[in-house]
């Protein structure tokens, strides 16, 4: 996601700040800015691409005078990464400049109500919004002005705000997007994450949801969301600069897939609003839905892992049928596809060749095509005719987690947008779909809080090759489980339809083989059970993964990992993560470097 920084102090702020933005490069990021507060004016730098670049441009900061001043790191979501959606963002009056890290989920109601109220935009971000209603609420106090805007905002937000009538303080506001307030001497500081402080000040004051903070040279003072001043506690951190950046976790991998509970709600929040599902600035009528003959999803990897499992919500909620291909197949394949196929184009980077020419190949025969795209402004989101964002944020481990949960819960959302506009469910069913779907990020949680003992599992069972199998829903988590174990671990692991054993592969099942069983579509699970004791009897031992409280399993498996009862259509999204987590921990155990694995590339731009 983007990073926030902020400083006050005697010194010169700006290469304060792009120092602290530095610190979050490691983050990912597309552009990037500062804003400083001199002679009662705001100086604002800002630039597409690398830090480096903001830095030549201000001369390492020393082009940019002033001691007060707030920067910014930008992932794009709203918006391409050029230098006007690069954040700071000042006021139409030059009054205020506003960095933002988050989601406004409101923001084009509030960006029509702004534009009607005289406001110009300069960028298409959802952070503007923000800068303009502090001007139109300022009337000389600016502690009211921060509190009415915060009351209008809808989603996630750390802001950092500068106005010029203040010349050394700084405003910032938490609301479910981190913040910490880092305390100096003469001098203090804030940032959304630890990494930019604590080269700085290991004296800290994290923030929670709902409270604001001005701070000076000499104070900080922090304040509940009815304006009542608090006494919040000054903790020490003791975290290195490199430990810092992942968040304290050992590897980039385990932080991603910590963050999935996050990162899902992010793709869900803006588009459920009252009890409906909403596309991104973009609608499919029933009429052109009942136009579509069928719906190819088409992708490479994990991404391709995503679209099969999508594929049954599809199918099961739309009636249209659905054929799941890989990229680098469907561009050699004559595809037939026409006007009436709807092409759905799955990728985190936006950048897969294979997948950029399967997207080219089908829609010069004349398909509509939906990205389903995680890196804002990326090739795939340029060339679709729609872009639904899965707001994953940045990924830096090559293996991915949260890009792939993040695609599966649009898929999901897609799934029932189109059933919704055809009239295929009844509204009761709708609704209940649109709950459960609503409880994912929790479901997720806690399917992480109640696994504790992976890494026991993982190095009783990933020793040797493993079988994955499941069916249906199951058998798609099978195929992601077994691709996260082979290109993390190294270790030889195959996925096979349950019922498909018998057809060949059960001649290689030997005494103590290891078989992950994905049980978790309940009314196929007496088949699945079946398959367990086929590999049972001839020697095999069985890690099942199925919902709790589910008796029978547990009297057929060696170990079972349970996750959370869901709906079917939706179970992938929960049953997926503890096989992240059994990969990483054998992984780990076999001492592999799981962030960059050999001969992997996390983008795979040529053929
Ligand atoms: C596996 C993995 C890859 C990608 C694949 C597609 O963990 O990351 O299999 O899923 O290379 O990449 P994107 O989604 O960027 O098109």
């Amino acid at each position: 996601m983007c990073g926030i920084v902020g400083f006050t102090g005697k010194l010169a702020a700006a290469p304060v700040l792009l120092q602290g933005l530095e610190r979050l490069e490691y983050r990912g990021y597309d552009s990037a800015g500062i804003a400083v507060l001199d002679n009662g004016a705001i100086r604002v730098e800002k630039v597409s691409g690398r830090i480096a670049k903001l830095c030549e441009k201000t001369g390492n900061g020393a082009l940019v005078p002033g001691a007060a001043g707030i920067g910014h790191t930008r992932w794009a979501t709203h918006g391409a990464p050029t230098d006007q959606n690069a954040h700071p963002h000042l006021s139409n009056d030059g009054r205020f400049a506003v960095v933002h890290n988050g989601i406004i989920e409101n923001y084009l109601e509030l960006r029509k109500e702004l534009i009607r109220d005289g406001y110009t935009f300069q960028s298409e971000t959802d952070t503007e919004t923000i800068v303009h209603l502090l001007e139109h609420y300022y009337d000389g106090d600016i502690k009211a002005a921060v509190m009415k805007t915060a009351a209008r905002l809808e989603g996630s937000y750390a802001l950092g705000i500068v106005c010029t009538d203040t010349p050394d303080a700084l405003y910032v506001v938490r609301e479910a997007s981190p913040l910490i307030l880092g305390v100096g001497v003469g001098e203090n500081y804030f940032a959304s994450d630890v990494t930019a402080l604590v080269s700085h000040t290991k004296n800290v004051i994290y923030m929670e949801d709902g409270e604001f903070a001005r701070l000076t040279p000499g104070a900080i003072t922090v304040y509940d969301c009815t304006g009542r001043e608090l006494q919040k506690p000054i903790s020490r951190v003791t975290w290195s600069v490199e430990a810092a950046e992942k968040g304290g976790y050992e590897h980039f991998m385990l932080k991603e897939i910590m963050e999935q509970p996050a990162a899902v709600k992010a793709a869900l929040a803006p588009r459920i609003h009252d009890g409906k599902v909403q596309l991104d600035g973009f609608e499919l009528t029933g009429e052109q839905l009942r136009d579509i003959h069928k719906i190819i999803i088409t992708a490479c990897g994990s991404a391709y892992y995503a679209g099969c499992s999508g594929r049954y919500a599809i199918e099961r909620l739309c009636r249209i049928p659905v054929e799941v291909e890989l990229a680098s197949e469907l561009r050699y394949a004559d595809p037939m596809v026409d006007e009436h196929t709807l092409v759905l184009v799955i990728s985190q980077s936006g950048e897969t060749a294979d997948t950029i020419a399967a997207l080219r190949e089908c829609k010069s025969r004349g398909a509509k095509v939906i990205g389903i795209v995680n890196v804002v402004g990326s090739t795939i989101a340029k060339l679709s005719d729609h872009v639904l964002y899965t707001f994953a944020g940045p990924e830096i481990a090559v293996a991915t987690t949260k890009g792939y949960t993040t695609q599966l819960t649009v898929l999901y959302l897609f799934a029932l947008y189109a059933a919704g506009k055809l009239g295929r469910m009844d509204a009761d069913r709708y609704a209940a779909l649109v709950r459960e779907l609503q409880h994912l990020p929790r479901r997720i949680q806690q399917t992480i809080d109640m696994n504790w003992q992976l890494p026991a599992l993982a190095s009783r069972y990933a020793s040797q090759s493993l079988f994955f199998i499941g069916r249906n829903t199951d058998y798609a988590v099978a195929l992601e489980g077994a691709l996260k174990m082979k290109e993390i671990s190294y270790l030889h692991a195959e996925s096979y339809a349950a019922g498909e054993l018998k057809h060949g592969t059960i001649a290689l099942i030997e005494e103590n083989q290891p078989v992950i069983a994905v049980c978790c579509n309940e009314s196929l699970m007496d088949k699945t059970l079946s398959n367990i004791v086929e590999v049972k009897a001839r020697g095999a031992k069985v890690l099942a993964l199925s919902f709790k409280g589910n008796k029978k399993i547990v009297s057929q498996a060696d170990d079972v990992i349970f996750i959370p009862r869901i709906e079917t259509i939706f179970s992938a999204c929960l049953a997926v993560v503890p096989l992240q987590l059994l990969a990483y921990y054998a992984a780990k155990g076999r001492g592999c470097d799981i962030d960059k694995p050999k001969n992997l590339a996390k983008s795979v731009t040529v053929e």
